[in-house]
């Protein structure tokens, strides 16, 4: 398997942070941001990973990372986002890196306590399709919200105005090459991106999503309130060691 980090986007939800730097640069505790997507990928066995940036700062993740001898890795592959055209749009930039293979992507926001290999394990002994990680949290009207029937995932609203559970799909996804091909045929939405959640839904649609529960804390950094509870809960770790 395969993985890719997605970091690109302008950040403005984030300004002043982001007006001179790229969001995945800000510091998280004591490491930039995209450290920890990418301690995530390898520690569940992922070598070949590629990083997609974006705007201004893009040479300063090879600067910062390199070929990320710092992770054990001998080569690390970049590719470039123009604009802000969505997650799926920057994900849809991995084709030619996958190379018909499976991947696990994970946004550069995304700061979990645990690793996700079981999660890719699971995934690996899946015939066909993709795996989403989902997790309960208090704000869901921030994310990607599964709506069920009993245990069954029916469908993913973005941003839902009204939840219809707590359940959110947090960003990490496990997909198989079909995926390249489903962003081809999605069309961009209000606000003129290529949604991720599109993607999710289309696999729902043929019957080929399985969902997981990711154990442990998780968080995004998406806002001024979720970058700083990051940054609690990773010095909270590192001080019980
Ligand atoms: C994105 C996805 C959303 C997902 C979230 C996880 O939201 O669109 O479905 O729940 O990542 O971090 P964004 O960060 O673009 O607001």
């Amino acid at each position: 398997m395969k993985g890719v980090i997605l970091a690109g986007g302008l950040g403005t939800r984030m300004r002043p942070l982001t007006n001179v730097t790229n969001k995945h640069l800000l510091p998280v505790y004591d490491r930039p941001m995209i450290f920890y997507p990418l301690a995530t990928l390898v520690e569940a066995g992922i070598r070949d990973i590629l990083i997609v940036t974006g705007g201004n700062n893009a040479g300063d993740f090879l600067r910062l990372i390199g070929n990320g001898s710092a992770f054990g890795l001998k080569h690390v592959n970049y590719t470039y986002q123009k604009g802000e055209g969505g997650i799926a749009e920057a994900l849809g930039l991995a084709e030619h890196f996958a190379d018909g293979q499976r991947i696990v992507v994970i946004l550069g926001d995304n700061i979990l306590e645990r690793g996700i290999g079981r999660h890719v394990e699971s995934y690996q002994r899946q015939k066909a399709g993709a795996k989403i990680l989902l997790k309960s949290v208090p704000d869901p009207e921030r994310f990607g919200v599964a709506v069920f029937r009993g245990k069954k995932v029916l469908a993913i609203e973005e941003k839902p105005k009204r939840p219809k559970s707590s359940c959110i799909v947090t960003g990490i996804y496990l997909y198989d090459a079909q995926v390249f091909d489903i962003i081809k045929t999605i069309r961009p939405s209000r606000r003129g991106e290529l949604e991720i959640t599109d993607v999710n839904n289309a696999y729902i649609r043929r019957g080929q999503m399985t969902c997981d529960f990711l154990s442990g804390w998780w968080s995004d950094c998406g806002t001024f309130d979720s970058l700083h509870k990051a940054s609690s809960l990773v010095a909270k770790q590192r001080r019980a060691g």
